[in-house]
């Protein structure tokens, strides 16, 4: 099916769409984006991916090009224009069209483009673990802004293809464990509590991990915010990461140690089930 691009106002063929070559987003990485999913042609979590691409966009001070009812129209728009029923819309958001030069330009008008991306089907409750891999976090100290500059995380990502992993949790300097390439890690610890780091300028602070947190809550799992180091990653019942596209996905094997007995646990799969059943529309 012809998929349909959205930049600057106008909704284009795919492979027609394009943006100037100095957009500071590609020549700076000066700008941000997001990523919502799509079930059953319906947004996930949309208000809270909105609200972040918004708090983006102050944080480096780029003016927000359009106005929340106007770019939730567009949204839509781009899921009936490219017959989505499941998938994901991605949005990014630059600094626009300047002559090169590091410092903001003097004039000039945010760009926006988005595009669709089809999945072939819908998450399912029980799908397999995966294997991650660790890696040290080189990343920038702003974490918390969802910036396109995804340079550290690309090439994490890539070292944990090249190991055969799914994903890359990286480590910061003082041991403890910060975030997958492009996802939040919880772990469920010996005493059999959900532990995940509290969302500061270290992390980006994940939609879905904030969903998660919510259906954890209600049913009653003992939850703490706090660091965690890799021995007790390693040591723990359970692994799981989420993001928006992976949901809700347990980590079975970490670098060359199987996570417990190497199947997925009880709470990362009861978790996947409910967040999708909520992503579904099937529970509030
Ligand atoms: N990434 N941490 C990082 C570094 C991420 O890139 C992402 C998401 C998350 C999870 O955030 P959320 O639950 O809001 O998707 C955490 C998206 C999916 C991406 O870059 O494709």
């Amino acid at each position: 099916m012809a998929r349909v691009a959205y930049v600057n106002g106008r909704y284009l063929a795919h492979h027609q769409a394009a943006v100037h070559i100095e957009d500071r987003g590609y020549q700076f990485g000066d700008g941000v984006y997001e990523v919502v999913m799509v079930l059953n042609g319906q947004f996930v979590d949309y208000d809270g991916h909105i609200k972040r691409l918004y708090n983006s966009l102050k944080s480096i001070q780029i003016d927000i090009p359009i106005t929340e009812p106007a770019l939730r129209v567009v949204m839509t728009r781009m899921i009936r224009l490219n017959h989505l029923q499941h998938g994901s819309i991605y949005l990014q958001i630059t600094r626009g069209v300047a002559r090169r030069d590091h410092k903001f330009p003097a004039a000039s008008w945010p760009a926006m483009v988005m595009t669709a991306k089809h999945l072939a089907s819908p998450p399912m409750p029980g799908q397999k673990g995966v294997a991650a891999i660790t890696l040290a976090d080189e990343r920038w100290t702003r974490r918390d802004i969802k910036t396109i500059q995804l340079l550290p995380n690309c090439l994490a990502k890539q070292r944990a293809a090249e190991a055969g992993a799914f994903e890359a949790i990286l480590v910061m300097p003082d041991g403890s464990v910060s975030e997958g390439s492009s996802s939040n890690v919880w772990i469920v610890n010996t005493a059999g509590e959900l532990v995940t780091r509290t969302a500061n300028e270290n992390i980006l602070n994940g939609i879905t991990r904030q969903s998660v947190q919510k259906i954890a809550q209600e049913h009653q799992l003992k939850m703490v915010e706090r660091n965690f180091d890799v021995a007790e990653m390693l040591a723990a019942q359970e692994v799981f990461i989420t993001s928006a596209t992976s949901v809700v996905t347990a980590v079975t094997q970490i670098d060359d140690r199987k996570i417990a007995d190497g199947k997925i646990g009880r709470i990362s799969a009861a978790l996947r089930e409910d967040y999708l059943r909520y992503a579904t529309g099937d529970i509030a």
